[in-house]
């Protein structure tokens, strides 16, 4: 049972980073496979609690290697910010290892990020501002720059110059902005290169022949699958594959190497940044929800809209990660309400919708179909067993299952560590029975 993905089946921050951080004691390697630091995975250990960007979420084990795959977009500029923070905080890094074929972002792609947003004004997408879209455009034209470039500066510099031939037209042309300096990036990227260089490997080849010794590889999602290029609510997604299959290209093994895919969705549902969502409350109940469970972005400090459960979207990530098991996270927030619902369908222009619609028009303009359920008053935040959850909580949870027809192996009821219910039964894997691996491979 090697390979086991963490795939977030909203729009972003389920609780991914606390599910790998919790899984992260079981198993020898976690790789991050696309994006960049437009992901922001929080992890709460003891009274510390990490922001992580760009780094594995198993980097706060010291027995776990950690990966940066092809697939990601690496700032090094962030990279180095957080390996300082990290390291300040007595948390070793000599256990990263970062792909040479990721794509670096360049100080033009932040620029013509912000810019374009800028451009579109009503119609802008809401993004991070980390140049995620531009970066990911270079790779597909062929005029990225990758990490093995930084370890050959005169290839960097012919590089850098071609890319800046365009990106300083569009810049000065088109955007009325300063041209940016070649020797400038030329020189602080040499320092990056410097700094990073000891972690640049070929990661397929390590995730690959770690998973032929059989070792534990976790897979860690970062954004969601509706915010998926493909698959999500286009044009309002990030610029990379989040889905299961994406671990395949951003990490160089085939899907046979995938064994159990864990979907992370939050109790309720949050989204930032523009774009359709059905089940959006605008008014008290989304206030609840942001307050009570702090819904501010973590990597842009935005608020992010919240609102109830999306089964709809859930079961369609579900068919397009081919989820073995979900694991649920911010139960605790949802203490205190009357009554709690659940989105089941979407009815448009008379017509009724159970499953995800094709055309984006009824996603932006349908009426949600709520399912509403009983809630309940207490604190289950100590709660380590399904049975001493409140009666009105287990219906929630099991009607959650009954709807999406797959388990739910996790139930998170608090940022902690310790603040989860482990159902080890629901787990392919059963990750939980079997006693940690820590020899380190590399
Ligand atoms: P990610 O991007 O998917 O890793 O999620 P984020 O870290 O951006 O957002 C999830 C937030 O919820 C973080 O602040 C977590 O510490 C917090 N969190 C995760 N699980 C729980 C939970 O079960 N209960 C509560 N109250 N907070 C949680
Ligand atoms: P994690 O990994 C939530 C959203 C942005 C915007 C859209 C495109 O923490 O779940 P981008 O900067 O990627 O071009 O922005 O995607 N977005 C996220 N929303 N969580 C994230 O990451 C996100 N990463 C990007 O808000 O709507
Ligand atoms: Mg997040």
């Amino acid at each position: 049972m090697p390979g086991i993905a963490i795939i977030g089946t909203q729009w972003g921050d389920e609780g991914k980073g606390r599910i790998v951080d919790l899984l992260s004691s079981r198993v020898d390697i976690v790789v991050r496979f696309q994006g960049g630091n437009n992901a922001g995975h929080t992890v709460v250990k003891g009274n510390d609690q990490f922001k992580l960007h760009l780094i594995p979420s198993g980097i706060l084990y010291p027995g776990v290697t950690c990966v940066i795959g092809n697939g990601v977009v690496l700032n090094p500029e962030v990279l180095i910010e957080e390996l300082d923070s990290l390291e300040s905080k007595g948390i070793s890094t000599d256990n990263l290892r970062i792909s040479c074929n990721a794509h670096l972002v360049m100080p033009y792609h932040i620029i013509l990020d912000k810019a374009g947003e800028h451009r579109l004004g009503k119609s802008k997408i809401g993004t991070t501002h980390k140049g995620i879209g531009p970066v990911y455009a270079d790779k597909a034209l062929r005029s990225g720059i990758r990490t093995q470039d930084l370890q050959d500066l005169k290839i960097f510099r012919t590089k850098l110059e071609e890319a800046l031939k365009l990106n300083n037209a569009i810049i000065e042309k088109i955007y009325g902005l300063e041209p940016l300096d070649p020797d400038e990036i030329f020189n602080k990227y040499k320092q990056y290169g410097k700094r990073i260089e000891r972690y640049i490997v070929d990661a397929t080849f390590l995730i690959s022949k770690a998973l032929d010794k059989n070792k534990r590889v976790l897979f860690e999602g970062a954004q969601g699958t509706m915010l998926d290029i493909d698959h999500g609510t286009y044009p309002y997604v990030t610029s990379s594959s989040t889905i299961a299959g994406g671990i395949c290209v951003g990490a160089g093994v085939g899907p046979g190497r995938l064994d159990e895919i864990i979907g992370v969705v939050k109790a309720y549902t949050t989204r930032v940044g523009s774009g359709p969502f059905p089940a959006e409350e605008d008014g008290r109940i989304g206030q609840y929800l942001r307050e009570k469970g702090y819904e501010y972005g973590t990597t842009t400090g935005r608020p992010r809209r919240c609102g109830w459960l999306d089964a709809v979207i859930l079961k369609y990530s579900i068919m397009v990660n081919t989820i073995d098991s979900v694991a649920i996270t911010k139960l605790d927030v949802l203490s205190g309400l009357k009554e709690i619902k659940i989105c089941t369908g979407y009815k448009y222009e008379g017509k009724v919708y159970r499953d995800m619609p094709c055309h984006q028009t009824i996603l932006h303009k349908c009426q949600p179909i709520y399912e509403e359920y009983e809630g309940w008053d207490e604190d289950i935040s100590r709660v380590k067993n399904f049975e001493d959850l409140p009666k009105q909580a287990q219906n929630y949870i099991k009607n959650i299952e009954k709807i999406i027809k797959v388990p739910i192996s996790m139930v998170s009821v608090g940022a902690e560590r310790s603040k989860i219910i482990i159902r080890d039964n629901n787990l392919k894997s059963r990750l939980f029975n079997q006693s940690r691996r820590s020899t380190l491979i590399v």
